[in-house]
């Protein structure tokens, strides 16, 4: 067979010179894409010349070591002694001595033992995922994710959430979080959607400029970032919300212009405005990893994006690769990731990393260009002056947080149909149907303690407040049935339902269908017997709600809130109006459209 491309295009040739394949390539051509650049702040002379400076101090391991970065249920403090990595990470799973919902207190201590063990080398980056609030944390406050985030159509707000957020990180002594995800996400079976502000590139573009300068303020030449401001993190590069029938970690096929328009958008503003790292997505390109993708990680994303910040991969990511496992990978690095997430096999990694650039596989320059870029953002974080974070756990889950998580949700929260019976009179006699308004994990989501959202209580939230609490500081006559029952005749109904929470693959669909029969069943009695109802949906997407529409008088899309369930009912009782429209469009039973983007009504 023989192969060749056109721009845009590969062709595949058969041994008669009949054309056997053609699809998209998977090749990038930089001169096709927009400009953008990384802050003059972020590469002044003076720094170049600190990072120069260490560079030249640094021995083969040591470099090594930087470009590699370990999971805490795999590394101990002491272990940095004989293996001198430049960060870790704390997954969604695990915590301090193996504790999964662990306070501030605990995490705080975990960052001071590994950043302590640091001696005379370079502190670490210390990672985490705070995606919706320092959501790794008992007692932070979980703020909406962002897709209602997206629904509220006010960047500003993302923003103040995202300083708040970046607060609470530094609080607990980490400098570098795994967000803003400005993925597009364009098919809402894939199980990462909610973590998406929306379908639009324009929308994520508008949310990732402010957010990135809100995590981190704005660069300062010759200047760290102030205190309470870290790392932020530009994910998943390039396409995750563009993979067929919306597969986690798949394929996303399309011409590189689509890629462009898009997909990139996202990545453009927060380059501009000085996002310090960008993480590799699991995805693939045309059938190419993204780990592996030169052109794309080096030629566009660090030559024509003019990105000088590092490049992270994901968990694993460089395994995926061919030729690679997750112990050995020098395509990973050799095609622009600057450093590997290693969690599980980060010391066979960093002995064989030692060896390919020994053996000039992976050649010095390359080294010293992913370390160069490490060391920058080091110290842009003044982690090369021996600056910590000020540890005030105070911070964490402080009450202007929590007010500012109930602006969020009051703002997030799209009324899909409403035939009158909102807003609520604190008068009525209000039946609240089922058990989920009572359980703050529900209105979580994926995650939140755990990487899943699983396994929560209320007493693991004890910062939060639950749907059903708020309902009941306001509502005089609450009456509660599991089922949808009652003995006194409720003036209304309010049932509460919807996904529980998930992340990643196991939030992957085949269907959006929504199948669980007992709030439709409620709601259809209700409906029967006269009763007005409302329901209140919570979930990481839209989904196909047909028949619970039909049978709601009011329909409120509430996403995934958060810990400030209070929220809802400010609007439920109309406090205030709603403010947010569909960041996506929601689906109908017949695959069409139900309501579209930008759809939300007004009281
Ligand atoms: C996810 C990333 C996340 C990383 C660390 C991966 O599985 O795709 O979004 O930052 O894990 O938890
Ligand atoms: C997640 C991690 C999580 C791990 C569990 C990864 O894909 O992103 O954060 O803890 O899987 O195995």
């Amino acid at each position: 067979m023989k192969r060749f491309s056109v721009p845009g295009y590969a062709l595949a040739l058969g041994s008669t010179g009949s054309l056997v394949a053609c699809g998209p390539a998977a090749v990038a051509t930089p001169m096709s894409w927009p400009t953008a650049s990384s802050p003059a702040a972020l590469t002044d002379a003076a720094l170049e010349a600190k990072v120069a400076e260490r560079l030249a101090s640094l021995g083969l391991e040591q470099k090594v070591g930087q470009t590699i970065q370990a999971e805490i249920g795999t590394i101990r403090p002491e272990d940095l002694a004989e293996w001198p990595l430049g960060s870790i990470l704390i997954g969604g799973n695990g915590g301090p001595d193996g504790q999964e919902r662990a306070p501030a207190a605990a995490w705080a201590a975990l960052s001071d033992r590994y950043q302590s063990a640091v001696t005379g080398g370079i502190p670490l980056l210390i990672g985490v995922d705070a995606v919706h609030g320092h959501n790794n944390v008992v007692g932070a406050v979980i703020f909406p994710h962002n897709i209602g985030l997206g629904a509220a159509r006010e960047p500003d707000l993302a923003a103040r959430i995202a300083t708040a957020t970046a607060e609470e990180v530094a609080a607990t002594g980490m400098n570098w979080t795994f967000a803003p995800t400005v993925t597009v996400p364009q098919d809402l079976r894939w199980g990462r959607t909610y973590e998406g502000w929306g379908s639009s590139p324009a929308l994520v573009a508008s949310y990732a400029g402010p957010v990135v300068r809100a995590i981190q303020g704005e660069l300062v030449p010759g200047q760290p970032l102030a205190p309470g401001r870290i790392a932020a993190t530009a994910k998943h590069f390039l396409g995750d919300g563009g993979t067929r029938g919306g597969r986690d970690q798949g394929d996303t096929r399309l011409t590189e212009q689509q890629l462009i328009d898009l997909h990139a958008q996202g990545y453009l503003a927060a380059i501009d405005a000085g996002a310090l790292t960008v993480m590799a997505s699991f995805s693939s390109w045309n059938g190419k990893k993204m780990h592996g993708n030169q052109g794309l990680l080096t030629d566009v994303l660090k030559g024509r994006l003019g990105f000088r910040g590092l490049v992270v991969g994901d968990w694993n990511g460089h395994e995926q690769l061919p030729g690679c496992t997750a112990g050995r990978c020098p395509s990973a690095i050799n095609a622009g990731i600057d450093m590997y997430m290693a969690p599980t096999a980060w010391k066979a990694l960093f002995t064989h990393l030692v060896e390919e650039v020994r053996s000039g596989e992976v050649p010095m320059a390359r080294l010293d260009d992913a370390v160069t870029r490490i060391l920058r953002v080091k110290a842009k974080l003044g982690l090369l002056d021996g600056a910590r974070p000020t540890v005030d756990l105070s911070r964490v889950g402080a009450p202007e947080h929590r007010a500012l998580g109930r602006e969020a949700v009051r703002k997030s929260l799209v009324l899909l149909k409403n035939d009158g019976v909102l807003p609520v009179a604190p008068s009525a006699r209000v039946l609240l149907v089922g058990s989920a308004a009572d359980e703050i994990a529900l209105a979580c989501g994926g995650w939140t303690l755990s990487w899943q959202g699983d396994g929560n209580t209320n007493a693991d939230f004890p910062n939060g407040q639950s749907i059903a609490a708020g309902l009941a500081e306001r509502i005089a006559t609450l009456d509660r049935s599991p089922d949808g029952t009652f003995t006194v005749r409720p003036d209304l109904a309010v049932v509460v339902f919807g996904e529980p929470p998930y992340a990643e693959g196991k939030g992957d669909l085949r269907s959006l269908h929504y199948a669980p029969a007992e709030s439709r069943q409620a709601l259809e009695r209700l409906q029967a017997a006269g009763i007005p109802t409302v329901s209140v949906f919570l979930s990481g997407r839209p989904r196909e709600v047909d028949a619970e529409l039909a049978a709601s008088n009011a329909f409120v899309a509430a996403w995934w809130p958060g810990t400030e369930g209070g929220g809802v009912v400010d609007v439920l009782l109309g406090d205030t109006d709603f403010q947010g429209r569909l960041p996506f469009a929601w689906p109908a039973a017949d695959g069409t459209v139900r309501f579209p983007l930008d759809h939300g009504l007004r009281y």
